[in-house]
């Protein structure tokens, strides 16, 4: 399968900031570190770590999960080269080897079968999610290499949730921090994958939701598995994570209900974006709305007025070289791996 994103996409959200924004992330790789030691029967066995970042998902796989092997796949060449480094950081010497490093898209990693490429794979890890859980499309080659195996291996996490809610806020579309008291309502379930066996339309749903407020509020949830409850909730009452919460604003206050719609929007430049699609019952007086969650751009259609688009233009790096990653940057990264994988 062709990669469906450039490194040039890849660049434009994966720079050294982001990387550590996610190690600074403490409720996410307790989660991670907890669901590995839930699982003792994958001891020794063989796992692939699915956009392996600065590879603190496979230091975790081999420090807490005890796998046999992990293959640390990740398309951006200058985040491969900080994986060695991370290792070392965080792993024994003789457990540094059980980590083998592929630079590459995972689809053309697949297609290719390096040397040392394993036939069966009991485990896949893989922090793939972005805002409201889907936005990025990473999802779409995590289940392709999934499928690539028989028997399908293990996946961690296992399920994802996504939930709205209605909510009283300002500020343009996209990630916010929002307190419990701009909630209204109660939360409302979009979407329940099991990722073990969900195929990927079955993560791009359309449900009814009620309204009442001048928006919705929208998150995820990661559960380790159908057999363990542990639970990652990114919710407003939950401990802050790099993600926060998604802000969907419809500049008035809206009743009643509607139905909304999940798709992945290309982009010319950048990752796929969720699109989160607003659509009023046939009469109601509302238009329909949709929210681009990466460019936080909202789009009005279906009224007297014809389609008008609000925000949007988020600055992106256009260079496509690679991300300089300073000293300083590594020493940061190196430091707060080691925290991270301490701190389970
Ligand atoms: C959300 S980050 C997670 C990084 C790391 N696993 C962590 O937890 O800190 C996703 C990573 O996957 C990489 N990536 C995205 N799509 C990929 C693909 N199709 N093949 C390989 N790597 C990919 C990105 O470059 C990025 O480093």
């Amino acid at each position: 399968m062709e990669p469906s994103v450039s490194l040039h996409d890849l660049r434009a959200v994966y720079d050294p900031e982001m990387h550590v924004a996610m190690l600074r992330d403490g409720s996410r790789h307790r989660f991670y570190g907890q669901c590995l030691l839930m699982h003792p029967e994958l001891k020794g066995q063989v796992a692939i770590d699915v956009g392996a970042g600065t590879g603190i998902m496979s230091a975790m796989a081999v420090l807490q999960g005890k796998l046999g092997k992990v293959h640390a796949v990740e398309a951006l060449p200058e985040v491969c080269r900080l994986i060695p480094r991370v290792l070392e950081a965080t792993l024994e010497p003789e457990d540094r080897d059980k980590v083998e490093v592929h630079c590459g898209f995972v689809e053309e990693v697949l297609d290719k079968q390096p040397n040392g490429w394993p036939q069966h794979v009991q485990l896949i890890i893989s922090e793939w999610l972005g805002i409201m859980g889907l936005n990025e499309g990473m999802v779409r080659p995590l289940l392709h290499c999934r499928d690539a195996f028989d028997p399908k291996p293990h996946m961690l996490p296992g399920l994802l949730r996504i939930w709205v809610q209605p909510c009283e806020g300002d500020g343009r579309c996209g990630p916010a921090v929002i307190r419990s008291e701009q909630l209204r309502g109660t939360p409302q379930l979009v979407l329940e994958a099991d990722l073990n066996t969900c195929s990927l339309e079955d993560l791009f749903v359309t449900c009814t939701v009620q309204l009442g407020a001048s928006g919705l509020v929208g998150w995820f949830d990661l559960q380790c598995c159908a057999e363990h409850q542990l639970v990652l909730s990114t919710s407003p009452h939950a401990a802050a994570t790099h993600w926060a919460q998604c802000w969907l604003p419809f500049g008035e206050r809206l009743d009643g209900a509607a139905r909304l719609r999940l798709r992945l929007a290309p982009q010319s430049t950048g990752l796929p974006e969720l699109c989160v699609e607003l659509t009023p019952p046939p009469g109601a007086p509302l238009r329909g709305m949709r929210f681009f969650l990466d460019r936080g751009v909202v789009e009005r259609f279906g009224g007297e007025d014809g389609e008008d688009a609000q925000g949007g233009a988020k600055r992106r790096r256009t260079e496509d070289i690679e991300a300089r990653y300073f000293p300083s940057d590594i020493a940061e990264l190196l430091s707060l791996a080691k925290a991270a994988v301490r701190d389970v």
